[in-house]
């Protein structure tokens, strides 16, 4: 099958990204992912900027998910909450076989990851304001790669399509995570695997009562027929803040799912 080719047509488009939600004005305006100099900013700062950040920050999570992906040549995957397409697009660049695809709610976080990843632009980030010495990074161009704006609980992607499904920093930002992962185990295909890393790091105190402690979580999962593979927790991160080297730990839990 041809890169790209699990996607349907979007019933909109912008700047070659397609859209699969009409998001409204009202609600570009009032989500934070949007705003270009703040988290589209941040996100470039930790997912992009390894010369400045010596290194990948995000280190062990790559590493830990390496562990538990699937060896095969031939794979279609999906990030969803990608940003700015970091783990997707070190996917597709080590596995040029791999069909992949990156998934946002933010049409901003999506332009950079795009810019980036398949047109080979240079892209910046207001980053001298952390102290760092520069502020523009050389991007790839990746044919196996493709974006598009969804909501990450009703995907475009028809049902048992996918191999693999990747989400970090994600599920404590999505309102009902349990009805996302129903929407994950329809477009995965039987035998397919989740690999889902996040803080838990919940936004409204109903969240925090329906879901922690995490055995909240994952119990619902294993009773709706989730297989667990594997359950790291706690799988330490820091996102770094500036140039002095101050940072945000995040004290992730991991998981792998497979869907039976
Ligand atoms: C905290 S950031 C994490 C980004 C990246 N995955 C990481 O690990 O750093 C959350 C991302 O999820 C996206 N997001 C939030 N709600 C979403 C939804 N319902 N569907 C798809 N993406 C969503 C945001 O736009 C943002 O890019």
């Amino acid at each position: 099958m041809a890169f790209g080719s699990l996607l349907p047509p979007a019933p909109a488009e912008r700047r070659g990204i397609p859209l699969y939600y009409d998001k409204s004005e009202d609600e570009t305006r009032r989500d934070v992912y949007e705003r270009y100099d703040e988290l589209v900013a941040r996100q470039t700062a930790l997912h992009l900027a390894d010369e400045i950040n010596d290194g990948y920050p995000f280190q062990p999570l790559v590493d830990y998910m390496r562990t538990w992906l699937p060896h095969r040549e031939q794979l279609a995957v999906a990030d969803l909450g990608c940003s700015v397409g970091r783990l997707i697009g070190d996917a597709a660049s080590e596995h040029p076989s791999w069909d992949c695809y990156g998934l946002d709610f933010s049409y901003q976080m999506l332009r950079q990851a795009r810019d980036y990843w398949v047109l080979g632009e240079t892209v910046s980030a207001n980053l001298l304001r952390f102290g760092y010495t520069h502020d523009s990074f050389s991007g790839k161009r990746l044919p196996n790669l493709h974006f598009a704006l969804a909501d990450a609980a009703t995907l475009p992607f028809p049902d048992g399509s996918l191999d693999l499904i990747l989400n970090t920093f994600l599920i404590d930002r999505i309102p009902d995570p349990l009805a996302a992962f129903q929407e994950w185990k329809r477009v995965l295909r039987p035998g397919g695997r989740l690999i889902c890393v996040s803080p838990l790091n919940f936004l409204k105190r109903e969240q925090w009562e329906t879901y922690h402690p995490p055995i909240k979580l994952i119990d619902p999962l294993v009773r709706a027929g989730w297989q667990l593979a594997d359950l790291t927790d706690p799988l330490f991160l820091e996102e770094p803040m500036d140039r002095r080297g101050n940072v945000v730990r995040w004290r992730t839990l991991a998981m792998v799912a497979d869907r039976v």
